[in-house]
């Protein structure tokens, strides 16, 4: 598991240890752009009081965004986002036998009042997450723009560049 930094400006938290390899991808976005982060296991529906606790002391440490991920009934990222007014990312995991689907809904048909923002399912949308959460970040930080913007030209640069083979 992922190493905490002192002062994170992401925490990253996930339903169950088994979202790891799905949640992982968010966090290597992170260390990309070197942004302090901690990763926690917190469930919803296992542990409701730690979560809340966990929310509300990240907040007073100096987090600024939380990327969620969750899988099946996934109550995690609204919880999350009943807890604080910071910006909530949510992740659908696939873990149970609908494949993500499941937690797609969950994630995504938030009422109105407790925005969450619900990513594709699964690593692309933990990726997307990590970049999610930097470009907030960058809306303060003028490095961290920079570097957004290097990242979105090398990317760039990859697709103009791209070789098919031969048909046939
Ligand atoms: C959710 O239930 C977790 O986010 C996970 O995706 C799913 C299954 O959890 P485990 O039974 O693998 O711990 O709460």
């Amino acid at each position: 598991m992922a190493e905490s930094a002192k002062n994170p400006l992401v925490s990253v938290i996930m339903g169950s240890a088994s979202d790891w390899d799905i949640m992982s991808s968010a966090v290597k976005v992170l260390e990309e752009f070197n942004i302090p982060y901690e990763a926690r296991v917190l469930s919803a529906h296992r542990t409701p009081d730690v979560l809340r606790e966990y929310v509300k002391f990240a907040e007073e440490r100096g987090v600024e965004v939380f990327i969620t991920g969750a899988g099946m009934a996934a109550a995690l990222p609204g919880v999350v986002a009943s807890c604080t007014v910071l910006p909530v990312l949510g992740v659908p995991v696939p873990s149970g036998s609908l494949n993500g689907v499941d937690a797609l809904y969950s994630i995504v048909q938030m009422p109105p009042g407790i925005p969450v923002g619900c990513l594709a399912i699964g690593k692309p949308g933990a990726t997307n997450a990590g970049l999610l959460a930097v470009a907030i970040l960058s809306l303060k930080r003028q490095e961290l723009r920079e570097k957004l913007i290097a990242y979105r030209e090398k990317q760039a640069k990859k697709v103009l560049e791209a070789n098919l083979p031969e048909s046939g």
